[in-house]
């Protein structure tokens, strides 16, 4: 079977930030480390009056473009995975193919393009569709453009406003790719659910405390069904394990869960049996009930132990590191959790070629998927280009009353418009210039 995966990554964030402790903390009245220990968070990206999800996804894909010497029919496929998507016909992968061929010579005339949706897994989906198109050998010799591009914002007051973000993230599929090869397996957690929708309207309908027990519950039995045409998982097969991120919280919380299936029935959990005794097997008690509290006292003994820190910090600690600086991303999520991994390996002289990564995408309403990806050898010096560290010290640092102009900017109902001034001058980027005769909306590179 060939070899089919990521060739390379580019991300785009948005060019405003929030500082939780600092900006946001004060104002709700809380403790900042709410937002440091617990939630794991330190700032949220947001896109500057001028930005959305187009410009994001289209200034991604340019740089993936520019950067990988590509021109447009070179690209037989562009897939956009979102759930801030503004119109309920037209797909935002046309947008940014108009926006990309303001730049480019040639054309996306004979690319296929469309956009996926179910919630935040639906980037994950877009690359489950780009493999399928080239497996199929109905890809012509062309590559796939996958961008994932959001604006998470919440009602203003919502809990999840704490979670927010904005920014995209482009990544191009192909045979013999440099960054990672993807599995064949796959495992689903699939189920009708109602813990984050957005019917109709533009900021979502959350039951957040629903959503991680959503989240926990879909990805235990992704990680059950991927072991049926897998194998038998264990910590230390794999390098790192990047999950779906809203906030690095929800991780701490999945990583335990994970480690603690993966070391059922192995040397780990006879190694522990001093320290914390064997875990809890459902037919040694009477009811669920009392099983489910002697697993969560197990859990708080596990993750004390050395065994498991040590684990967390080598495999999913590093997943954390962007995220807890971005935010939330929706669909681009896990792949900035993938970057941020292999950006901590680049930094940390770790040679990564040939180790595996066990990636778990999720999306509310409900599914989670879980596969393996093999890392490449052209993984460094693609990750090594990124110009992230850069985007992200030039982020404007938002007071809470420039917040609140903004967010009002970027909700549809509300009468403020781009006139609103910018806070940082475009250069060298897509642009939103307003509206057209149909309601489209328009955009154009600026020099
Ligand atoms: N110091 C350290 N930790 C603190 C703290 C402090 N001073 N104050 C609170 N915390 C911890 C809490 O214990 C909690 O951690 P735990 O879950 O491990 O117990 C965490 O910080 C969050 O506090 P909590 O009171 O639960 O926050 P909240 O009620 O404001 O809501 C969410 C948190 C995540 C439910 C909310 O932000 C949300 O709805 N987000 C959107 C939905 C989402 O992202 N779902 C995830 C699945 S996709």
């Amino acid at each position: 079977m060939t070899a089919v995966g990521i060739d390379a990554i580019e991300i785009w964030t948005g060019k405003l930030m929030l500082d939780l402790p600092n900006t946001f903390a004060p104002v709700k009245g809380d403790d900042p480390e709410k937002y440091t220990k617990g939630l794991g968070l330190y700032a949220s990206s947001f896109p500057d009056t001028y930005e959305d999800i187009v410009t994001m996804g289209a200034n991604a894909a340019k740089q993936l473009m520019d950067r990988q010497d590509l021109k447009p029919t070179d690209i037989g496929r562009i897939d956009v995975a979102t759930e801030s998507a503004f119109d309920h016909s037209k797909p935002v992968s046309t947008y940014i193919a108009g926006c990309l061929e303001q730049v480019y010579e040639g054309d996306f005339r004979h690319a296929n393009k469309g956009e996926r949706k179910f919630a935040c897994v639906a980037g994950t989906q877009s690359i489950d569709d780009a493999y399928n198109w080239i497996q199929a050998g109905r890809n012509r010799g062309r590559a796939a453009l996958v961008i994932a591009t959001d604006t998470a914002l919440y009602a203003r007051g919502d809990p999840g406003e704490a979670t927010q973000g904005a920014g995209a993230v482009a990544m191009l599929i192909d045979e013999d790719p440099s960054v990672v090869e993807l599995s064949t397996e796959q495992g689903y957690g699939s189920m009708d659910e109602t813990d984050f929708l957005k019917p109709n309207q533009q900021f979502p309908s959350v039951d957040g405390k629903r959503s991680m027990q959503v989240y926990l519950a879909r990805m235990r039995e992704a990680l059950e069904d991927f072991e049926s045409v897998a194998w038998d998982t264990h910590p230390d097969d794999f390098a790192y394990i990047p999950f779906h991120t809203p906030f690095p919280g929800m991780v701490r919380k999945a990583g335990l869960l994970g480690f603690r299936h993966m070391i059922r029935d192995t040397e780990i959990e006879d190694e522990l049996e001093g320290e914390i005794g064997r875990q809890p097997r459902e037919p040694d008690f009477e009811t669920r009930e009392d099983y489910e509290a002697a697993i969560r006292d197990h859990m708080d003994d596990l993750k004390r132990t050395d065994r498991y820190r040590a684990w967390y910090d080598a495999t999913i600690d590093p997943t954390l590191e962007l995220s807890s600086t971005v935010g939330n991303w929706y669909t681009g999520s896990v792949h900035i959790a993938r970057t941020s991994a292999l950006r901590h390996a680049a930094e940390t002289g770790v040679d990564l070629v040939g180790s595996k990564l066990l990636v778990g995408s999720y999306g509310s309403g409900a599914q989670a998927e879980i596969h393996a990806e093999t890392v490449q050898d052209g993984w460094k010096d693609e990750i090594q280009g990124l110009n992230i560290d850069d985007q992200l010290d030039a982020r404007y640092d938002l007071s809470w009353s420039e917040y609140e102009l903004v967010h009002d900017v970027h909700e549809y109902d509300k009468e403020t418009d781009i006139d609103v001034e910018e806070f940082t001058p475009p250069s060298e980027e897509f642009v939103f210039t307003g509206w057209g005769r149909m309601n489209e909306r328009r955009y154009e590179y600026v020099e």
